[in-house]
């Protein structure tokens, strides 16, 4: 991502929830917010998709089928880290690359939680816009954040995030854009801010070469045939085995109590979908700080 540039991954997952909300999943998932969040031009899409209008040109066809797949991805990582939130019910929420995550406006159990809205500076003036009034069912800080390049640590104790109160913290679809060096260094800052009782949840993708080869081919597609990539400023650097990231972690204090794939999440949850593979590639791991 650019300096200048808000995220348009954060536009496409979305959308994938726009299309999930009350069609997947129904009683585990719901993001009513979301629809609400996105703009003219952003809409229609979601709309086809959700009425399974499937377009007959070639380009268009590949953005119905990115979105298709995203939504079904979405609505199970969604439910898994709602679930994981609610369990911990800590009085500090931190959210990493929060996109247009609709959580502190959506959630009624996060009616006085602390909500740290962590992003990069442009996404985040991006959803700012998007927000206009709206007012949130928590008390949110926004903190703005370039990973790579500013101190995460530094950014939320200006912001009022008490280190000695545990926190839970979200991590969900940034580190697949992230370097290694990048994802460890961001850990150490939430190490080093996490009170005993905190809790880390992050989603990440698993080394896979099909997946890696099927998104570019995706990516080549979408520009091929004259439509926007929104994966285009955004390109994936990093991947983890369940073990590279359970040692990660332990690393810097936190054990896992859970690491799971989507897919299975999906089954459990009664989430639908044709994409079972592309799910099963992507965890989520939910540690705690003992
Ligand atoms: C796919 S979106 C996920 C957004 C949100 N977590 C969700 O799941 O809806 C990726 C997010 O990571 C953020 N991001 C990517 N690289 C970043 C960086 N270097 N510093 C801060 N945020 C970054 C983007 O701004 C974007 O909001």
């Amino acid at each position: 991502m650019t300096e200048r540039a808000a995220s348009r991954t954060a536009v496409l997952v979305c959308q994938g929830r726009a299309v999930a909300d009350g069609r997947m999943g129904v009683g585990r998932f719901s993001d009513p917010v979301a629809v609400e969040l996105l703009v003219d031009g952003e809409r229609e899409l979601v709309d086809l998709v959700r009425a399974g209008a499937v377009p007959k040109g070639f380009g268009a066809r590949m953005e119905y089928e990115l979105l298709s797949a995203t939504s079904e991805v979405l609505a199970a990582r969604t439910v898994a880290i709602d679930d994981a939130v609610r369990e911990s019910a800590h009085p500090q929420l931190v959210i990493l690359g929060a996109g247009l995550d609709a959580r502190a406006w959506r959630m009624p159990e996060l009616a006085g939680v602390a909500v740290f809205e962590v992003d990069h500076p442009a996404s985040q003036a991006e959803k700012r816009d998007r927000l206009g009034e709206r007012e949130a069912l928590a008390d949110v800080r926004f903190v703005p954040v370039d990973f790579g390049r500013d101190s995460l640590g530094a950014a939320l104790t200006t912001a009022g995030h008490d280190e000695t109160r545990p926190t839970t913290w979200i991590w969900e679809g940034v580190v697949p854009y992230l370097t290694p060096a990048e994802v460890a260094e961001t850990v150490t800052e939430v190490a080093k801010r996490s009170a005993t009782g905190s809790r880390l949840v992050i989603t990440y993708p698993t080394p896979n070469r099909v997946y890696h080869y099927g998104r570019k081919a995706m990516e080549v597609l979408l520009s091929v045939s004259g439509r926007t990539n929104p994966m285009a400023g955004e390109p994936q650097r990093s991947s983890w085995t369940p073990a590279a990231m359970a040692a990660l972690l332990a690393e810097h204090g936190f054990s896992v109590t859970a690491d799971r794939d989507l897919q299975s999440v999906a089954v459990e949850a009664g989430i639908e979908g044709k994409r079972t593979s592309v799910r099963a590639d992507g965890h989520i791991v939910i540690a705690d700080r003992r």
